[in-house]
């Protein structure tokens, strides 16, 4: 959730830091902050708000330092509750949470410490300054002991001329170029590092003047192996257009013919005709927010695909739901960053009753991975705008992949083929897409309700959630045939609804629910797939967008129109698209 970044042997450390936060941001956005190690000592500046609100901290200097870009989680997005938190000669930055702060903060204060923010973090500066006694390596093993919940840390210390960085739950990655660095990711870790080492869980990395040196919880030495930064994961910046968003929207067609390419490259194929013979009962699909959408747009298909039962669960209320036993299932847990906590518990929880777990993600270092049996790669490249776009495609399309290899026989080779005309299709919808009529109605709407049958159902979803996410305007997305059964209340003539068409065989079905909200008032548009208009359905919506018609990848062509109005919107109304307010990328808490 949070943002954290780290450097040693550098010049000019607090350029470096402010650049790493700019390409960190989209992981949080309440508050940042730098601290530098000088010969004065350490310098601090942090503040509430966006990372251009410490731009100031650029001229720090300082060899070594260490950053922080906030998604608050305990305590309000403020100055004093951004990190970095400094205590006895330690200044520290965290990303994830210490669950048992409350009991450590009041064993600290007892013995007369004083705090100054309300975050769960400021406990581990206080701690670390308990547990010093010269050697920072025992402080810091002796502090992460005390620790419970999440967390990744980096740590600067007056008499240390580098960094310590902690891996608990929550990301860390270190990185060697022209110095140490650490981040929580490996896009911002582009430009500075040539070669890049995960760190796994209870591992400690201290950054010196002779480079890394690593350590496990109980102090005892581990190495790592460093290897070059994946090209796929260096952020290529905004190239020329305004936001991430759109950029990311335009990249739709390549992320779906890497993802397939990195399909075929990495032996997935080969991979599920194994798992096919082995033979499963059931495939459950999990994922949350739009990887839940994606999870069930895949679920549509899949059971007839497959032959046993398919379904998609929200991750967050799998992960604590009772469960039988799960030999003889698949269990596939679908996520972009491949760091949701939900995601990666449910998987977690999966894998211990027994289920065969498949992590399609566009993150290959991330946790979600080391839970896997088989890693599906998506191939987006790196997403920077927190609303999900190409992700969205890239999940739709490696879940396609993998329920046709898992099928067997011809679907595979009809599942690329339609991959690469739905591409195709996509790049087509991108540049003739006519949404910016019903952007602005969405922008006047009081409230914009989306509906789908069968397969356009997951899409209705999808469209909602994007469109409330980047421009906060009310509204819901519904299966079409439920609007009567209470939602069409909420119809009147300042709402709009959508209505998303790509199945010839339901066409009807869904223009008669447009309709029913036209007869009482309320306007539409409608997303229609070739084939699929109905007579007088152009008439009766105000607004009709044409699409390509996918048979076997509806939902990422339909992506496209509800994406770009979703984007036009948020623009028309002034928001920032890349950054929705009380959001954050990836959501590493529960
Ligand atoms: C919506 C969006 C979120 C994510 C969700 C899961 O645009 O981005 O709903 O889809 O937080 O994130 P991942 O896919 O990283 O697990």
């Amino acid at each position: 959730m949070c943002g954290i970044i780290a450097c040693a042997g550098v010049r000019r450390a607090s350029e470096i830091l402010y650049k790493g936060l700019c390409d960190l941001e989209y992981r949080g956005y309440d508050s940042a902050g730098i601290s530098v190690r000088r010969e004065d000592g350490i310098v601090t500046v942090k503040r509430a708000g966006r990372v251009s609100a410490i731009e100031c901290a650029r001229r720090l200097g300082g060899d070594a330092g260490i950053g922080h870009t906030r998604w608050a989680t305990h305590g309000a997005p403020t100055d004093a509750n951004a990190h970095p938190h400094n205590f006895g000669g330690f200044s520290v930055v965290h990303n994830g949470i210490i669950e048992n702060y409350a009991q450590l903060k009041a064993e600290l204060a007892a013995r007369g410490d004083e705090f100054l923010s309300q975050t769960d973090s400021e406990v581990v500066a206080h701690l670390l300054a308990k547990y010093y006694r010269g050697d920072l390596k025992e402080a810091v093993i002796r502090t992460v002991r005390r620790l419970k919940g999440a967390f990744a840390l980096c740590i600067l210390h007056e008499e240390f001329g580098g960094f310590a960085a902690v891996k608990y739950r929550s990301p860390v990655i270190a990185g060697y170029g022209s110095g140490c660095f650490a981040a929580s990711d490996m896009p911002a870790l582009s430009g500075l590092a040539d070669r890049v080492a995960v760190l796994k869980d209870g591992q400690i990395a201290f950054a010196g003047e002779n480079g890394f040196t690593f350590c496990d919880f109980d102090g005892n030495a581990v190495s790592l192996t460093f290897s070059p930064l994946p090209p796929q994961l260096r952020s290529g910046g905004k190239a020329g257009f305004p936001h991430y968003m759109i950029k990311e929207i335009n990249e739709i067609p390549a992320a779906i013919r890497q993802t397939a390419a990195a399909f075929e490259a990495e032996g997935c194929a080969r991979a599920f005709a194994k798992l096919r013979r082995k033979k499963f009962s059931q495939v459950i699909v999990c994922g949350c927010g739009t990887a839940y959408h994606a999870a069930l747009a895949a679920a549509y298909g899949g059971e007839e695909l497959l032959g046993v039962p398919v379904r998609a669960e929200t991750a967050g209320e799998y992960r604590y739901r009772r469960r039988r036993k799960l030999s003889g299932t698949l269990f596939v847990a679908v996520s972009q960053s491949g760091e949701t906590a939900d995601t990666v518990e449910a998987a977690r929880a999966a894998k211990a009753a027994g289920a065969r777990v498949i992590a399609v993600t566009n993150v290959p270092y991330s946790a979600l991975t080391s839970v896997a049996d088989v890693v599906v790669p998506v191939r987006a490249g790196a997403e920077i705008c927190v609303a999900a776009t190409k992700s969205y495609c890239g999940q739709c399309a490696a879940l396609g992949l993998t329920f046709c290899a898992l099928a067997g026989g011809r679907h595979y080779g009809r599942a690329k083929r339609a991959l690469a005309e739905a591409a195709a299709m996509c790049a087509d919808a991108i540049s003739g897409c006519a949404a910016e009529d019903a952007a602005r109605a969405c922008a006047s709407a009081s409230a914009v309700y989306f509906i789908g049958r069968g397969a356009d159902y997951p899409s209705a979803l999808e469209g909602s959630l994007k469109l409330k996410e980047v421009s906060y305007i009310p509204g819901e997305g519904y299966p079409a045939g439920e609007l009567k059964h209470g939602p069409i209340a909420l119809i009147d003539g300042g709402t709009l609804t959508v209505a998303v068409i790509t199945d010839p065989a339901l066409a009807e079905k869904t223009a008669s629910a447009v309709e029913q909200v036209c007869a009482r008032g309320g306007r539409a548009a409608v997303v229609c797939a070739e084939g699929c208009e109905t007579a007088g359905l152009r008439g009766r919506a105000e607004y009709f967008i044409a699409i390509p018609r996918s048979e076997l990848f509806p939902a990422i062509v339909a992506a496209v129109p509800l994406q770009l109005i979703a984007y036009r919107t948020a623009v028309i109304l002034g928001r920032d698209p890349d950054k929705p307010r009380n959001l954050a990328k990836s959501v590493t808490v529960e």
